[in-house]
C-alpha cells in the first residue's frame, strides 16, 4: 500500500518528499444504534477497511489536499489562517475542522503540509467521515510532534462533526476508530465513557456487511430531527423522572413514566433509545455466554425496532434485511449506522457465507433494480501511522 500511497502522493503534487504514512479505519457498530447521543450502550469493532493517507510538512502557511478517490477535484488547497468551512472544499472541510479543533486546544502549526488520501470504505454507514477526522488527527500527532491523548483526539473529532460540519452525532464512531483493537469490539457506555475491549469469538459465524448502495449524507438526513425528538423527549421524562440522559432508564422505568410522552413520534423514538441500550447489554452478556442465537436474535430485534419506531430505515435496508433472514445460516441481521441507506451487518455461519452472498445478490439485485455489494469484516487496531 505504501507504494501505491508514494505514487499517488508524487503524481498529485509533482515532487518527492520525505513521506510519512497513515491508516485509519471503518467502523461497523454490532448493536447498539442511535443510543450514543442518548446516554446509551454501544457495541461496535473496527474494520479492515479504511482510509489511508500520506503526507509531508511544508515549510510555508499553505496545505494542499488531495484524494484519489476524487482525482476529478485535482487538490484542494488553502492557507493555514484560512480555515472557513467552504462548500467547494467537499471532503478537505474534514481536514480543516481537525485543525481547528487542534488549534482551540493550544497545539501550535507553524507550517501546512500536502497530503493525499486513498479510502476503501464502501458506500455509506461504516463512517468513512469519522475514520478521516481520526486519520488526520494520528497524521497530525506525528508530522508536528503533538502531545495528544486517543481519547482527546476522540472529543476532538466528535466536535468537528457537531460544531463544524453541523452533524449533532454521538461518540460511537470516533471512539471505535480511535481506541479500537485487533480481534475486539468495544462495549462502550456513551453516559460515562467506560468501556470494555470484547474479543469477539464467534465460533463458526462471522460478521458480514452488506452494502445497499443506497446513498445519503448525514448532514442532509433526518439524524439531527432524531436528535432533537429525544432532546424534546427527554425533556417531558425529566418532568417525572430524575435522569439526564434517556440512557439511564431502565424498561420498568420508562414504563411507570411513559405516561408524560403523549405524542405517538416522541413516544416512539424514546422508547427506541430505552430498549435499544437495554438490548445492547442483553446482547452483551449472550456473547459472554456464548449465546449466538440469542446474540442475533437481538440484532433482528433492533432492526424492527429502528424500522417501526425510530424511521431510519428505508426500503432498500428493509429489502436486505428480509432476503439475509430467509437465508439458512443467518442468525440475526439488521441496517447499522445512522440508516436512511448504507449498510446491514448480519451474522452468518460461515461455511454458508458465499451460498448467502449469491442468493442475497440476486434478491436484492431483483428488487431494487441495482446490485449491492458484500464484505466479510475483519476486525484490526484504530487510527494507526504505517
Ligand atoms: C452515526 C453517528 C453515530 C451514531 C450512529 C447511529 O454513525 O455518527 O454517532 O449515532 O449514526 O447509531
Amino acid at each position: 500500500m505504501k507504494n501505491e500511497l508514494k505514487l499517488i502522493y508524487e503524481q498529485a503534487f509533482n515532487k518527492k518528499d520525505d513521506l510519512q504514512y497513515f491508516f485509519s479505519p471503518g467502523r461497523v457498530n454490532l448493536i447498539g444504534e442511535h443510543t450514543d447521543y442518548n446516554g446509551g450502550h454501544v457495541f461496535p469493532s473496527t474494520i479492515s477497511l479504511g482510509t489511508y493517507g500520506v503526507a509531508s510538512r511544508r515549510t510555508d502557511q499553505m496545505i494542499r489536499c488531495y484524494s484519489a478517490n476524487y482525482p476529478e477535484l485535482g487538490y484542494i488547497e488553502f492557507q493555514l489562517n484560512n480555515l472557513e468551512f467552504n462548500e467547494n472544499h467537499e471532503w478537505v472541510n474534514y481536514v480543516k475542522g481537525v485543525i481547528l479543533q487542534f488549534i482551540k486546544r493550544g497545539y501550535v502549526f507553524e507550517a501546512g503540509f500536502d497530503l493525499a488520501i486513498k479510502g476503501n470504505i464502501p458506500g455509506g454507514g461504516l463512517s468513512s467521515s469519522a475514520s478521516l477526522e481520526l486519520l488526520i488527527c494520528v497524521m497530525f500527532e506525528s508530522l508536528y510532534g503533538f502531545d495528544i491523548k486517543r481519547l482527546e483526539m476522540v472529543k476532538l473529532s466528535r466536535a468537528v462533526e457537531n460544531e463544524y460540519i453541523g452533524v449533532n452525532c454521538g461518540i460511537m464512531d470516533q471512539f471505535i476508530i480511535g481506541m479500537g483493537k485487533k480481534d475486539h469490539a468495544i462495549l462502550l457506555d456513551t453516559n460515562t465513557l467506560q468501556y470494555k475491549h470484547v474479543k469477539l469469538d464467534l465460533e463458526d459465524y462471522i460478521i458480514l456487511i452488506g452494502n445497499t448502495n443506497k446513498k445519503r449524507t448525514l448532514a442532509d438526513s433526518k439524524y439531527n430531527e432524531r436528535f432533537n425528538e429525544c432532546q424534546t423527549a427527554l425533556k417531558l421524562m425529566q418532568s417525572v423522572v430524575d435522569i439526564n440522559s434517556l440512557g439511564e432508564l431502565t424498561i420498568e422505568a420508562f414504563e411507570t413514566h411513559k405516561h408524560v410522552l403523549t405524542d405517538d413520534v416522541l413516544f416512539r423514538r424514546a422508547r427506541h433509545a430505552v430498549y435499544e441500550n437495554q438490548r445492547t447489554l442483553k446482547s452483551f452478556e449472550a456473547l459472554e455466554n456464548g449465546d449466538l442465537l440469542s446474540f442475533g436474535q437481538f440484532m433482528n430485534d433492533s432492526h424492527e425496532s429502528l424500522k417501526d419506531d425510530y424511521e431510519v430505515s428505508c426500503l432498500e435496508l428493509d429489502t436486505m434485511v428480509d432476503s439475509m433472514r430467509q437465508q439458512t445460516g443467518v442468525i440475526g441481521s439488521r441496517m447499522t449506522g445512522a440508516g436512511f441507506g448504507g449498510c446491514t451487518v448480519s451474522l452468518v455461519k460461515k461455511a454458508n457465507v458465499e451460498q448467502i452472498i449469491d442468493a442475497v445478490s440476486h434478491d436484492y439485485l431483483k428488487k431494487i433494480g441495482y446490485a449491492g455489494d458484500f464484505h466479510i469484516v475483519e476486525i484490526g487496531d484504530g487510527a494507526c501511522k504505517l
